[in-house]
């Protein structure tokens, strides 16, 4: 459904200090999955609603985010970039881009993956005149997350961070994705770090401020890349297919040895090369221009441009940097390689 409202603004000013060293490199909203940069799939996502008009809230790594990204045409997006002065917060970097808000717009935490219909999201905030519209997800275990806990009608009673258990029962947690009134940041103190999650929401809540959560009634697929572990599972579940509009392919000008075994699912880039007696897959991601030596053994990884392992190596689990190197015949598991 295309949404109403046809601005965003995404936050991707963090460190990602989870997931160094790998975020030493460049910014987490740039990492590859299935070979596109982590934030290509909420523009994406953006885009078939209708929201092409998106801020992006850059801090960290400001430069290499431009660089990559550019005016945004490739997604079908206009991009706006606005960079915090100095590291303020997920709610301060909000309040930085204050003079660009001209209505209600979408907010979101820029290390998503995420599928959901956002014109149900932005309808429902536009009829329920809230201050906020949290897009809530239904789970089993809330222990990882923030649970925001509803009355019948919706209205949000409580923010609780790390429960056992949700004695409501409804186990509705914070996605990373709010719809907001152009207001908002008007609530927020200029020029200082300040959050979302632990000042701004509960502090609106006790002004009496109308917040509501929204279960959109599809649930699509939804995760944060913040760890090593995320990343990993969250390429894996992208090349199993959890959101239909997302395939990795393997590409034309790969040059793929007729007698290396590929097991799908895989993704390979522009001129990869492999060479004969490996194995490769299944859930391996290869960016372009990456060499794999004869005899290699690789599951359950993502490597990065131009990263090369050397003949008879095996990776599991594992993470190749850019230009990397694995020395030939290492074994490699749960991993991240750097050069
Ligand atoms: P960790 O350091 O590993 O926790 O990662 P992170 O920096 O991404 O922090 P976190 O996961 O809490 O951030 C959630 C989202 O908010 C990410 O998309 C961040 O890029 C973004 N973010 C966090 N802090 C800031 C900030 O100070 N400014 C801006 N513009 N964005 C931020």
């Amino acid at each position: 459904m295309k949404s109403p409202i046809r601005k965003a603004v995404l936050l991707v000013g963090g460190k990602g200090t989870r997931l160094r060293p790998l975020t030493l490199e460049r910014p987490k909203a740039l990492v590859p999955l299935l070979n596109q940069p982590l934030l290509s799939y909420e523009l994406s996502l953006l885009a078939r609603h209708g929201i092409t008009d998106v801020i992006l809230a850059v801090g960290y790594r400001a430069d290499a985010l431009k660089a990559a990204l550019g005016d945004g045409s490739a997604w079908n997006v206009r991009l706006t970039y606005v960079e915090d002065p100095s590291p303020l917060g997920t709610a301060g970097a909000l309040k930085n881009v204050e003079s660009l808000i001209d209505g209600p717009f979408v907010a979101m935490n820029g290390d998503l993956v995420y599928d959901v219909d956002l014109g149900s999201v932005t309808r429902a905030h536009i009829e329920s005149g809230a201050t906020i519209t949290f897009c809530l997800r239904r789970v089993e275990d809330i222990r990882r997350f923030g649970l925001i806990q509803c009355d019948d009608n919706g209205r949000v009673l409580a923010f609780k961070e790390k429960q056992e258990v949700d004695e409501t029962r409804r186990n509705t947690v914070n996605s990373g994705l709010y719809v907001m009134s152009p207001d908002v940041p008007a609530q927020i103190p200029p020029g200082r770090e300040f959050s979302n999650e632990t000042q701004l929401f509960p502090g609106l809540l006790e002004a009496g401020h109308p917040l509501f959560g929204f279960v959109p009634p599809h649930q699509g697929y939804w995760a944060d890349v913040g760890t090593l572990e995320s990343y990993l599972q969250t390429s894996r579940d992208l090349l199993g297919s959890a959101i239909p509009w997302v395939r990795g392919s393997i590409a034309a000008s790969a040059d793929i040895s007729p007698e290396a075994s590929i097991h799908p699912p895989v993704c390979i880039g522009d001129d990869v090369n492999i060479a004969a007696g490996s194995v490769i897959g299944p859930n391996v991601a290869i960016s372009r221009g990456c060499r794999i030596e004869n005899g290699s053994r690789i599951r359950n990884a993502i490597l990065w441009e131009d990263a090369q392992i050397q003949a008879g190596c095996e990776l599991a689990d594992t993470v190749v940097g850019a230009r990397s190197t694995t020395p030939e015949g290492s074994r490699h598991v749960g991993e991240v390689i750097v050069q």
